[in-house]
């Protein structure tokens, strides 16, 4: 039996993140039959019974896990401490049930301290789990820790120190969801193991790339986090220059965590650093007002809950990032991402450059650019967008569509991010988490944007209406470099 095995220790555990992501996960894992000895403690401040915490649980799998097979069996294994974060008693009585629960289950000493919760708690945490010897067991000790990781430079420098303090840099597993998502672990893949990519893709053939997220969902429950993040820290910082780094880097020489994250850490590295007075010239940003989604009016972000009715945060990014290095010199890197958009997708667009002499331009038909674009949610899957004949006709093209879709079947099949990324933290595979060399480049990076965006203030807020495409300096972005952003039908299984 080699599955991994673990205690599991999960901080923040009546959380909206536990119930939605982790129980769910971690009863798939054990449907799935990926693991076998485990144990879990909820961890809260909450009064609640194992009982009740253990009733909770199960109402979260079958609200959010699709499946009622062993239920009971699974959630026996679970127990709840109620608990004070600044309390060493209350650090000691959780020691306790870990031994417990270690020689019940066979645990082998194995940790897992999976902090879900306000980040103003994770130094103690960790300082805490140290001072009272929970990290004194025989086996593996890994801290699993959730974004915001800090909110600026300094402050995520500030908080690597402290967890620092008890666990070294390979037992620290900072999550990144977007690296648990099937299609952005297909970025690697589809760039390494085709010949037709990987010898295109640089300066001389590609023209542009654009990675956009966008969000149908407003800022619903979290007015109070997202007004001191904005769509910068919450989406830029982590998610996009993540993906930025994956488009970006250099074919590692093996596939370990170690060869990937040090070629990552250079592509972050060539990002060309801005002056706060040129951050206008490369970085817009917006904030949603009053729109109507089918017929239905939406409120503007400053009317919502926790928010400031004078905000400044915005909700909206778009950006023109440039990457200084042999392959990439010229190359414009696009990024967007915003709130309250017409729609939800997540999709990469490479546009390669014309071809260096177009013999069918005087047709009707204009030549498109080959596009490849990578969808990464909610389908999953890529398209090739070519030229070929019109039938019928002797010179004239039309466009045609080549699509791989995981449509329909991505419900069965494709993992829940937080699944892989959990049994990859079990396992001891730190490759699809962020170092901290990652985390702290792409904070110097972002911090010179927020600088400058703090200390002035928006005037032409809000600027896109809640269920449009975003703000229109978004396209006058790429317009100044003769570019636009490929908007991606929803459809991406239609060809023709
Ligand atoms: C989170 C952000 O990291 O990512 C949220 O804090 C955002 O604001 C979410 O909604 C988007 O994730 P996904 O997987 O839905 O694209």
């Amino acid at each position: 039996n080699n599955k991994p095995t673990a205690l599991i220790m999960i901080f923040g555990a009546t959380g909206d993140l536990a119930k939605r992501k982790l129980f769910p996960s971690i009863y798939r894992l054990f449907q799935k039959e990926k693991i076998n000895k485990f144990a879990v403690v909820g961890v809260a401040r909450r009064s609640l019974t194992n009982e009740e915490f253990q009733s909770s649980v199960k109402d979260s799998i079958l609200t959010f896990g699709h499946a009622e097979e062993k239920v009971d069996e699974f959630i026996s294994h679970f127990q709840y401490h109620s608990h004070d974060v600044s309390s060493s008693e209350s650090y000691l009585q959780l020691k306790g049930i870990a031994e417990e629960l270690d020689g019940q289950y066979q645990l082998e000493g194995n940790r897992i301290f999976y902090l879900a919760m306000a980040p103003e708690f994770f130094g103690t945490i960790a300082e805490q789990i140290k001072a009272q010897g929970l990290t004194e067991s025989k086996g593996y000790k890994r801290l699993v820790i959730e974004k915001p990781f800090g909110h600026s430079f300094e402050t995520a420098q500030k908080l690597n120190e402290q967890i620092r303090t008890a666990f070294a840099e390979d037992e620290i597993y900072r999550i990144d969801h977007y690296l648990g998502k099937e299609m952005v672990q297909n970025i690697e893949v589809i760039r390494f193991s085709n010949a037709l990519f990987e010898p295109l893709w640089n300066n001389r053939y590609i023209s542009n790339i654009q990675v956009t997220s966008s969000e149908t969902l407003g800022v619903e429950e979290r007015g109070r986090y997202y007004e001191t993040s904005g769509a910068l820290r919450d989406m830029v910082q982590n998610h996009l220059l993540q993906m930025v780094a994956l488009l970006a880097m250099e074919p590692p020489i093996a596939l370990t965590t170690e060869e990937i994250r040090s070629e990552k850490v250079r592509a972050l590295r060539s990002l060309r650093p801005m002056k706060v007075d040129e951050v206008d010239k490369y970085f817009i940003r917006g904030q949603y007002g009053e729109g109507t989604v089918d017929e239905k009016t939406l409120p503007g972000y400053r009317n919502e809950h926790n928010v400031n009715p004078d905000s400044n945060t915005e909700t909206y990014v778009a950006g023109k990032l440039l990457i200084d290095n042999f392959r990439w010199a010229g190359v414009p890197f696009y990024i967007r991402t915003g709130k309250r958009m017409d729609v939800k997708s997540t999709n990469i667009v490479v546009q390669f450059k014309d071809i260096p002499m177009n013999l069918y331009y005087k047709t009707e038909e204009t030549l498109n650019p080959n596009l490849l674009v990578i969808n990464i949610q909610p389908d999953e899957g890529i398209t090739l967008y070519l030229n070929v004949k019109k039938s019928g006709t002797t010179s004239n093209t039309k466009p045609m569509k080549l699509t791989v879709s995981n449509k329909g079947i991505e419900h069965i099949n494709s993992p829940e991010a937080y699944e892989k990324l959990l049994f990859d933290s079990m396992r001891g595979d730190a490759t699809n988490f962020t170092h901290w060399d990652e985390v702290a480049l792409s904070w110097k990076f972002v911090d010179t944007i927020s600088n400058a965006w703090e200390h002035t203030k928006e005037e032409s807020f809000p600027n896109y209406a809640a269920g449009s495409t975003g703000p229109l300096a978004s396209d006058e972005l790429l317009a100044d470099d003769g570019h636009i952003w490929w908007q991606i039908k929803k459809d991406t299984t239609e060809s023709n």
